[in-house]
């Protein structure tokens, strides 16, 4: 099972923004992507649910629900023929809970926003990676996605410099765009929008998608 965990400290980096827009991306290429939403809150849970019958079909669990009349695996069970699992996790997850939110994870996406605090807070979530989930640096299971960007900005390069100190690859750059926030409201992604409005946007995933489909090692 290829799952995809997208994970960061920091409420409003862009998790559900991300996990929802692959989603959406996987099921318009006719593949069968389940959403797993840890966070409580419940936003994945509310964009699934918001789904027309027209669209491709989301499976959509509650990881975040517990339920005391089954198991936990029965509850988090995947239907049969899905191709891509999608995690989307809560802020201010307790470190101790890295090593089994990741442990099957292929990929692991890290977005982050352009500001001090939010650089800091993707510092120590990926030191919490490398040394807590103990996942190694040269299986490429981790990237960054640096989300709202604007370019030539001073926090945007100092973005940049602090990733290249850490060896981790910023696998894409997504652009503050009003298009996230329109396919939030409609319960879809941006590769089910018209074109020729994200067009921008749909080239900014092109890198992440091919990151996710390279084979990472040790999992
Ligand atoms: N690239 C973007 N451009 C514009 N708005 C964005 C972008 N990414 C996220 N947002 C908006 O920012 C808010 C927080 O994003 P969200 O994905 O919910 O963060 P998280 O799940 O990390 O808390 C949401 O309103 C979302 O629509
Ligand atoms: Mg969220």
């Amino acid at each position: 099972m290829n799952r995809i965990v997208v994970l960061n400290p920091k409420g409003g980096s862009g998790k559900t923004t991300i996990a929802t827009n692959l989603a959406s991306y996987f099921a318009s290429q006719q593949q069968k992507p389940v959403l797993m939403d840890f966070d409580p809150q419940g936003s994945t849970l509310r964009w699934v649910r918001k789904r027309q019958p027209t669209q491709p079909p989301i499976h959509v669990i509650a990881a975040f629900e517990k339920d005391p009349r089954t198991t936990r695996s029965f509850q988090l069970r995947v239907p049969v023929g899905s191709t891509h699992v999608i995690v989307d996790t809560p802020a201010a997850v307790d470190p101790r809970l890295l090593p089994e939110l990741t442990r099957d994870a292929r990929k692991i996406i890290v977005p982050v926003l352009p500001s001090d605090i939010d650089i800091h807070a993707c510092s120590r979530c990926i030191r919490d990676l490398l040394l807590v989930a103990k996942i190694r640096r040269e299986h490429d299971r981790i990237g960054v996605v640096a989300n709202r960007i604007r370019r030539h900005t001073l926090t945007y390069q100092s973005l940049i410099r602090f990733l290249e100190t850490l060896g981790i690859p910023i696998v894409a750059t997504l652009r503050d765009s009003q298009n996230y926030l329109r396919a939030a409201e409609l319960g879809v992604g941006v590769h089910e929008m018209k074109s020729y409005i994200v067009r921008e946007d749909v080239e900014e995933w092109r890198p992440l998608i091919q990151w996710l489909e390279v084979a990472s090692g040790g999992c």
